[in-house]
């Protein structure tokens, strides 16, 4: 395949790694420096864009992708308050939008772990349940988007719990999702739940930044030719 890269920070750079490994070729590299050459022409030589880069810019990138007709797989967070917008626009272009706010097997292994948990202990209400994310000093977001897709789920299958909160002191019906900023750290997140007599921790720990480009990488391959909005569980069929 020929690959579009919009944005070529670490996850750019380590998505095109392994995507050369795999024997695609990058044909387009957009950063910082030269957003004027992120056009529809210039997209269109691509068969798929790979977006990574901050939450103000990923909506604005997402639609000239749908505008010139070729599927984009996005890792960026930050924007989700956006997503029906997003989701519409896809639609309506009849584009291809493959988003996960974690791109790692192991880690949508955990999100599944995190359901069979969540629904094990949904009938004790004895246990507390709460999160930590611990990320890298340079991370953007708080708390980071696969934090959120953990509560997302928690919060449908726990009872009384209605609504998440970052770093603050939660109510009762509040899941508190407490966020670290701790040197280069790829990601750890751990969810807890506590009684007075003992407590029950599940843990994902990131070793590096591979496993999250290679599932990128994957993802691409699977958007090519195919239609809407996409998914990890789409393609792991979990
Ligand atoms: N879903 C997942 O599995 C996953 C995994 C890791 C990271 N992420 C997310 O992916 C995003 C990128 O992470 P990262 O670690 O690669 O961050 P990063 O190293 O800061 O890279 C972001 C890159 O995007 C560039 N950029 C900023 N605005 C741009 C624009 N308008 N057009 C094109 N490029 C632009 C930045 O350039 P400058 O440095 O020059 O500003 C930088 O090179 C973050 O939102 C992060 O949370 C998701």
């Amino acid at each position: 395949m020929n690959l579009a890269l919009i944005g070529y920070g670490k996850m750019g750079k380590e998505i095109e790694k392994i995507a050369v490994s795999r024997g695609h070729k990058i044909n387009l590299i957009i950063d910082i420096n030269n957003p004027q050459d992120l056009t529809i022409e210039n997209l269109q030589k691509c068969d798929v864009a790979i977006e990574f880069t901050i939450p103000d810019s990923a909506v604005k990138n997402y639609n000239i992708c749908f505008e010139a007709g070729i599927p984009v797989v996005s890792g960026t967070t930050g924007w989700l308050g956006k997503k029906e917008e997003v989701f519409k626009k896809c639609v309506e272009a009849n584009g291809t939008f493959f988003y996960a706010s974690n791109f790692s097997i192991g880690v949508n292994i955990f999100f599944e772990l995190n359901r069979k948990l969540a629904y094990l202990m949904a009938d004790y209400s004895d246990y507390n349940v709460e999160m930590t994310e611990v990320h890298h000093i340079h991370k953007l977001d708080a708390p980071s988007g696969t934090a959120i897709s953990l509560a997302e789920d928690i919060l449908k299958i726990i009872p009384g719990k209605t609504g998440w909160v970052n770093d603050e002191i939660p109510l009762e019906n509040e899941l508190n999702i407490k966020s670290e900023r701790i040197g280069e750290v790829p990601g750890i997140h751990t969810i807890k739940y506590e009684s007075d007599v003992d407590f029950i921790e599940i843990t994902h720990s990131t070793k590096s930044r591979k496993g999250l480009a290679l599932g990128v990488v994957l993802a691409a391959e699977y958007s090519l030719g195919r239609k809407g909005i996409l998914t990890m569980k789409d393609l792991l069929n979990i």
